[in-house]
């Protein structure tokens, strides 16, 4: 039978209109595969209609709804009461907006702001390459395929800027070095100057200090500092094949 907790959520307000913050306290009865999103409508609905905060998809695919609960950035719509309050050890959460960007109200921050940082390394193709002479694909060795898709698993839910330890106004951050890596591997972009100059510009890679945090807490399970080390030690200038072996 799933498990029943009692649970006390000390939740950051902002009010935009008085712009006063404070933390607010709610207790929860919870079971154990309740969602933290669950949490927060259960409060909406119960408690306190005004609690504002984001979520999309709640499926782990849009990262709207990325918040710090006790101090790691998590998605609120991935995470089990009863896995925090086994990886916590506490029945006490504090649920905090990240910094990555300025809060709009409460739990929600500017995306839109956020967001500036990723569109630096144009996440698109810049120029394409002609199609394969024997037909309309784009071909790509099995090998590069597998590196590839890890890559491109990331949903920009920030959890890993959050983390990182360098500063955002110096580094573009890892989200955004892992969307340049994802383009550089791509076969049909062609502006690979373009992109190695942001790759290795003065916002680019060589401000990663290597502390694997990004890796830590991706809720893709990307190995984000594994890409950050790659690109340190220049793999994305080589031909594509040579990632591969
Ligand atoms: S790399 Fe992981 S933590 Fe970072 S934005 Fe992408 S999905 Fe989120
Ligand atoms: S490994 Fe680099 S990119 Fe990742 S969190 Fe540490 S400093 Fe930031
Ligand atoms: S609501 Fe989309 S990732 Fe959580």
């Amino acid at each position: 039978m799933a498990q029943t907790y009692n649970l006390i959520l000390k939740i950051s307000r902002y009010d935009p209109d008085t712009q006063r913050s404070w933390v607010q306290g709610y207790p929860v009865q919870a079971g154990e595969v309740l969602r933290f999103v669950d949490v927060l409508r259960m409060i909406n609905e119960d408690q306190d209609s005004t609690l504002t905060w984001s979520s999309s998809c709640e499926h782990g695919m849009c990262g709207s709804c990325a918040v710090r609960v006790n101090g790691k950035p998590v998605l609120a719509c991935e995470l089990l009461v009863g896995d925090a309050v086994e990886y916590f050890k506490t029945y006490t959460f504090t649920i905090k907006p990240l910094t990555i960007a300025p809060v709009l109200r409460d739990l929600v921050v500017d995306l839109e702001t956020a967001y500036e940082r990723v569109r630096v390394i144009k996440p698109y193709i810049i120029q394409a390459a002609p199609v394969h002479p024997e037909g309309d694909e784009y071909r790509i060795p099995p090998g590069i395929l597998q590196i590839y898709e890890s890559a491109t698993r990331c949903i920009n839910c920030f959890c890993c800027a959050q983390a990182c330890i360098s500063r955002p106004a110096r580094f573009l951050g890892p989200n955004a070095m892992l969307s340049e890596i994802v383009r550089l591997m791509d076969h049909r972009e062609m502006a690979r100057d373009e992109r190695m100059a942001i790759l290795y510009g003065d916002r680019g890679v060589s401000r990663c200090h290597t502390s694997r945090a990004c890796s830590h807490v991706c809720p893709k399970q990307i190995d984000v500092a594994h890409f950050m080390a790659l690109a340190k030690e220049s793999k994305f200038i080589l031909n594509k094949r040579d990632i591969a072996e």
